[in-house]
């Protein structure tokens, strides 16, 4: 029988005593470890990687913002770009829903436009010509006749400056770039920031921020193609399409809107019921014919708040569904018309006729030109500032 001696009694509580301690330490250190990892995961961190050079030497940076859902986006210095962004379907399997390229080079070697940040002027300017307070302003015509997307050089072909926030409502990234007075023919050296926000809750908030020196126009907008099938080589003709507008810009042969505000009721382009992108794009019209699809620029319905969903696009198959909210008055809802299958796709294939389409929140195409269409004057002391939310769920 094992004799209890008084020492050994001693020694067997302070065992116990240094167990007990311990113990709780290791489950304090465990739970700081924790709360280290959920602090960084609520953080969000944002990764920065290098994505490319430009010509001149200049280095391209690449942002992976991600959010708690598993969410990410990247996006590059040049242009703003967006080259990826993953979505569960609803089996909560996450592909790449934006049409794009992997490698600099082939962003530089030319594409339409594919994720980019468009300035100063998104969409067209009639003849490249506008006029303010008398004195008449000359723009490149970079779309036969016409001024398109903020010209030879846009803000889709410049580098900007980046940092990235952590920021309460997600990872972001600000973007910052300087347009000199003159620059593209814009009268005013205008600053420019945006701000990406990608949220917990799955969607990528864009804040467009810019100030003056001059009086100037300004209508920023962003120019992803979404595929939300993931198969960024297939047609998006499956796609269904809600447009919050009750009217339509119809266009002349060179896409700028003639000023008529035309019902959409009745026509192609009623889409105030999701109505799939092919269902009716290849009937006998004469808009259908001018854009080779659709690529007009609908009149926002205003809700009770500025801030309000413009636009959806679901893909039954896999269930992704896209909302679009903005404070803009108009969206152009651009069929990816003139994709003509040169260029070669992230998932295989290329990116062929309408295998991806665009929901540009913005003021009206030729605005400087129609007194009737919002103004896109900016003055000195004042700030543009342009909000638009696309949100990824599935349904
Ligand atoms: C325009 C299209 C144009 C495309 C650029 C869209 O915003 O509406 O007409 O072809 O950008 O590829």
């Amino acid at each position: 029988m094992m004799r209890i001696t008084k020492p050994s009694i001693f020694y067997g509580v302070l065992l116990l005593v240094f167990t007990i301690i311990s113990c709780k330490e290791n489950k304090k250190e465990s739970q700081s470890e924790m709360e280290t990892a959920k602090t960084e995961s609520t953080q969000n961190p944002i990764e920065e990687t290098i994505f490319g050079e430009m010509p001149d030497g200049t280095k391209v940076k690449k942002f992976t913002l991600k959010n708690e859902a598993g969410m990410e986006v990247d996006v590059i210095t040049y242009g703003g770009i967006i080259t990826r962004w993953t979505a569960p379907d609803s089996n909560g399997a996450y592909e790449d829903i934006v049409l794009g390229f992997d490698d600099l080079n082939q962003y530089l070697e030319g594409n339409p436009y594919f994720g980019a940040l468009i300035g100063r002027y998104g969409n067209r300017i009639a003849n490249g010509k506008f006029s303010l307070d008398g004195e008449t302003y000359t723009l490149a015509k970079n779309d036969g006749d016409n001024h398109l997307h903020g010209g030879e050089k846009g803000f889709d072909k410049v580098v900007w400056d980046g940092v990235a926030k952590t920021t309460e409502e997600g990872a972001a990234v600000e973007l910052t770039y300087t347009s000199e007075d003159g620059e593209e023919g814009y009268p005013g050296k205008l600053d420019v920031k945006v701000t990406y926000t990608l949220t917990d809750d799955n969607a990528l908030d864009i804040q467009y921020e810019a100030v003056t020196d001059k009086p100037t126009v300004v209508n920023l907008t962003q120019h992803s193609y979404f595929n939300l099938s993931g198969q960024l080589s297939e047609p998006v003709l499956d796609h269904k399409i809600y447009l919050n507008a009750d009217t339509y810009l119809p266009v002349d042969g060179g896409l700028i809107p003639t000023g008529e505000f035309r019902e959409v009721a009745g026509t192609p382009f009623n889409f105030k019921e999701p109505k799939p992108i092919g269902e009716e794009i290849e009937a006998e019209n004469e808009q259908l014919s001018l854009g080779g699809g659709y690529d007009h620029c609908w009149v926002l319905n205003n809700g009770e708040e500025d801030f309000r969903l413009a636009a959806s696009a679901h893909h039954g198959e896999t269930g992704r569904l896209l909302e679009v909210y903005t404070n803009e008055p108009g969206i152009q809802f651009y069929s990816g018309n003139f994709l003509d299958g040169t260029l070669p796709s992230k998932t295989g294939g290329t990116y062929v006729k309408r295998s991806g389409f665009c929901l540009e929140t913005q003021h009206y195409p030729d605005s400087p030109n129609q007194a009737d269409f919002p103004s896109v004057r900016l003055n000195p002391g004042e700030t543009y500032s342009s909000r638009t939310m696309y949100k990824l769920s599935t349904k």
